[in-house]
């Protein structure tokens, strides 16, 4: 794997916001790993949603509250963590960076971010996990060979990840037209290490004819049986990842998963899938309280995890802009991607008058009147203080 710019080894003065690293980012990266990391499926509608619903968000600041002794820090799954904004996994970090994830987690370590390390990363998980100070959770696609998914969770267990993240929206992978259009291949020297030695499965079509999706592919592809199969295979919580339906929050909550991550998987599978922060509302008045909620797409501002947290999320996973800081200037990019989102996170909760986490409420959000006109009903009902379930453990 080539790419067209040496890493930076100090961060430019000019970068000043997530945003701010896109350009930049794409000359690191090129044009066909930009096109992998950037893009979104079909017409990119739910990607550039998951941008412009936060922006429809105001926040109403409270004024003159007794700031002392605030801090950010939140807990999930009994283990505190100073901020509630963890790393959202992403395959093949080595796409990005030489040293892919080992930059990401020593970033993210010397952040003290928690990190969701993908079973598509390019660096084995287990030298991941030696490597990091931060709290790790492995994020688990259900493979056709239930035997060799088992024997990947307990090498997890081993390494001493401490949840598993099962992701539930990606059975197909959807059609990257910016992907396609850059002619985008694998990069030599990139793969999924972690699923070395296992088995293809056997894609070929057993009939002519045989439909794209509901052939071979599917027949592998987990259900809700396999929640119990997981559970009984692991001391690890599972948490599912890309959860937009009230009903599946209120299924995982019913198989025992210990948490949801809210999420359309960053606009990369059905496209005009809803944003998850328009989805948050309903599914927070279903399981707030019994189980923690994360959320993630489209977190680009310390304002969006306020909203998040507002909205019933207890923390925020962010992707993309851990990429393009990886990209950028490897693991000291990731730090400051983190470390510019806590400070604005930490800011906006000074300002709208919020000492902790539980402060945040959603009380001190309204809808912008064009995010009203755009036909999002459920978050006014939530925003405008009307009684929902609390705001979940700290
Ligand atoms: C992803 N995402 C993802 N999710 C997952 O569970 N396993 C994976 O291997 C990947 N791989 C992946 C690759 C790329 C290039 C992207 C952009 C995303 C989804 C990811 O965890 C997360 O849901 C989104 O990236 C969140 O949206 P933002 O923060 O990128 O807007």
């Amino acid at each position: 794997m080539t790419f067209p710019l040496p890493p930076l080894t100090s961060i430019p003065p000019e970068i000043a916001a997530l945003t701010d690293y896109e350009p930049l980012a794409r000359k690191h990266l090129g044009e066909q790993a930009w096109a992998y990391f950037a893009g979104g499926a079909a017409d990119e509608i739910t990607l550039t949603g998951n941008r412009s619903s936060f922006d429809g968000i105001r926040i109403v600041p409270r004024v003159l509250q007794d700031l002392r002794g605030g801090h950010t820090q939140v807990n999930l799954l009994g283990r505190t963590f100073a901020f509630p904004i963890l790393v959202a996994p992403i395959a093949y970090h080595r796409m990005a960076h030489r040293d892919g994830e080992m930059a990401t987690v020593l970033g993210a370590s010397a952040m003290q971010a928690g990190m969701v390390v993908s079973t598509r990363a390019s660096v084995p998980l287990e030298d991941l996990a030696r490597n990091a100070v931060a709290p790790l959770w492995f994020q688990l696609y259900i493979q056709p060979d239930r035997g060799f998914t088992e024997a990947l969770v307990h090498r997890a267990e081993d390494a001493g990840y401490e949840a598993l993240v099962l992701t539930v929206d990606a059975p197909l992978n959807g059609i990257r037209n910016r992907m396609q259009r850059a002619g985008f291949r694998m990069p030599e020297g990139v793969e999924a290490v972690n699923l070395r030695g296992m088995a293809p499965p056997d894609l070929r079509p057993r009939t002519a004819g045989e439909s794209v999706a509901f052939g071979p592919l599917l027949d592998g592809a987990p259900t809700w049986h396999d929640i119990a199969w997981l559970r009984s295979k692991t001391k690890l919580p599972v948490i599912l990842k890309g959860i937009l339906s009230p009903d599946d929050a209120a299924l995982a909550l019913k198989h025992g998963c210990a948490g949801i991550v809210v999420s359309n998987h960053g606009g990369r599978t059905l496209d005009t899938l809803p944003p998850a922060i328009e989805m948050l509302p309903e599914i927070a008045d279903r399981v707030a309280g019994s189980m923690p909620i994360l959320l993630d797409g489209g977190i680009r501002r310390g304002t969006d995890v306020f909203k998040a947290i507002a909205l019933g999320a207890q923390a925020v996973l962010v992707g993309r802009p851990c990429i393009f800081g990886l990209a950028v200037a490897g693991a000291v990019g990731v730090a400051h991607v983190l470390n510019i989102l806590r400070a604005e996170f930490e800011v906006a909760m000074a300002l709208a008058g919020c000492a902790t986490t539980r402060d945040i409420r959603p009380e001190h959000l309204r809808l912008s009147e064009a995010a009203m006109e755009s036909g999002w009903r459920s978050v006014p009902a939530a925003a405008t203080g009307a009684p929902r379930a609390g705001n979940g453990p700290g």
